[in-house]
């Protein structure tokens, strides 16, 4: 019994006590490149599908990528979220929004295309999203595109259509571009909101540590198994390097508020999302290979 309750004490400090500290993130996608390409820019753009992605999915992104030095951060919202015909004020909604975030507005665009309307089934053609997409990259020299992977955090199809858009975008372009998706987590871990925050920050510390022990480590490794390393598999600098945004209390907050731009959305399910929902606190990203 008394074990019991020391543990779970010991558990609730560790998960209160990493809320509390500031924002960690991993953004060395963000300025490391393969060495053969070019350094252009580094300018990244988010793209999302409806006015409150950038909001419930994608501010941990956001408020860290704005606090990382020579990073440019760009977003563009492809549709003003008209399914129940309340297009135009959740176009101001979004303004609201993305002002609470601290995305500058000469940084930000909504686009409005009649192939890309917000609709619960419908998926969205690849070929018009690279289109739509194609001047802001060119225009503002993006090497590296964000957005949601191929399940959408919550299979919206609209959601779901996105990383294909951009892989089509990023073949018919002739300058390298990245792509990285959000990862959806299953259903458990997508509601277990605060207690996935010390997981991730002891992923994100154990990274960092074997950043700077790698070669020791890899060293001793290969001293006492020598068949796990193979020479022949090339090792990418950042192969490890998987980015992961992970807000503090401080950028919780500024996420909730920025939910409350949102009030035409606000019905009492998306309450508990919020609540619940653990992509209010952390994002991790997937490298997806063109
Ligand atoms: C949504 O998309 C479906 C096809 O996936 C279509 O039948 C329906 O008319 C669309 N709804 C609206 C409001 O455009």
């Amino acid at each position: 019994m008394a074990t019991t309750l020391a543990l779970t004490a010991l558990g609730l400090s560790v998960v209160l006590g990493s809320l509390f500290q500031p924002l960690q993130s991993n953004a060395v996608f963000a300025t490391q490149r393969p060495a053969e390409w070019p350094v252009i820019s580094q300018n990244l753009l988010l793209v999302t599908a409806h006015p409150d992605d950038e909001s419930l999915f994608f501010a941990p992104t956001i408020l860290a990528l704005q606090n990382t030095p020579a990073v440019n951060l760009f977003h563009v919202c492809l549709s003003n979220g008209n399914a129940e015909g309340l297009g135009a004020t959740r176009k101001i909604e979004l303004e609201r929004s993305l002002d609470v975030l601290g995305i500058a507005r000469t940084k930000r665009w909504l686009v409005e295309h009649a192939d890309l309307q917000d609709n619960q089934t419908a998926f969205w053609d690849a070929d018009v999203i690279a289109t739509v997409l194609k001047p802001y990259i060119l225009n503002l020299k993006i090497d590296t595109i964000l957005t949601f992977d191929g399940k959408g955090v919550s299979s919206h199809p609209n959601h779901m259509s996105l990383p294909a858009g951009a892989k089509a975008l990023i073949k018919s372009l002739d300058t390298p571009v990245r792509l990285f998706s959000l990862v959806s987590s299953s259903l458990l871990v997508k509601y277990v909101s605060i207690l996935t925050v010390p997981f991730h920050k002891l992923q994100i510390y154990s990274y960092r540590a074997l950043q700077l022990y790698e070669s020791k480590i890899l060293d001793i490794i290969g001293i006492w198994f020598p068949d796990l390393l193979n020479p022949a598999i090339p090792r990418q600098p950042d192969a490890n390097a998987m980015p992961m945004f992970i807000s503090g209390y401080q950028q919780y907050q500024q996420a909730l508020a920025s939910m409350q731009a949102h009030e035409s959305q606000l019905v009492w399910f998306r309450y508990l999302n919020v609540a619940f929902s653990t992509y209010l606190w952390v994002n991790s990203y997937l490298e997806v290979i063109v």
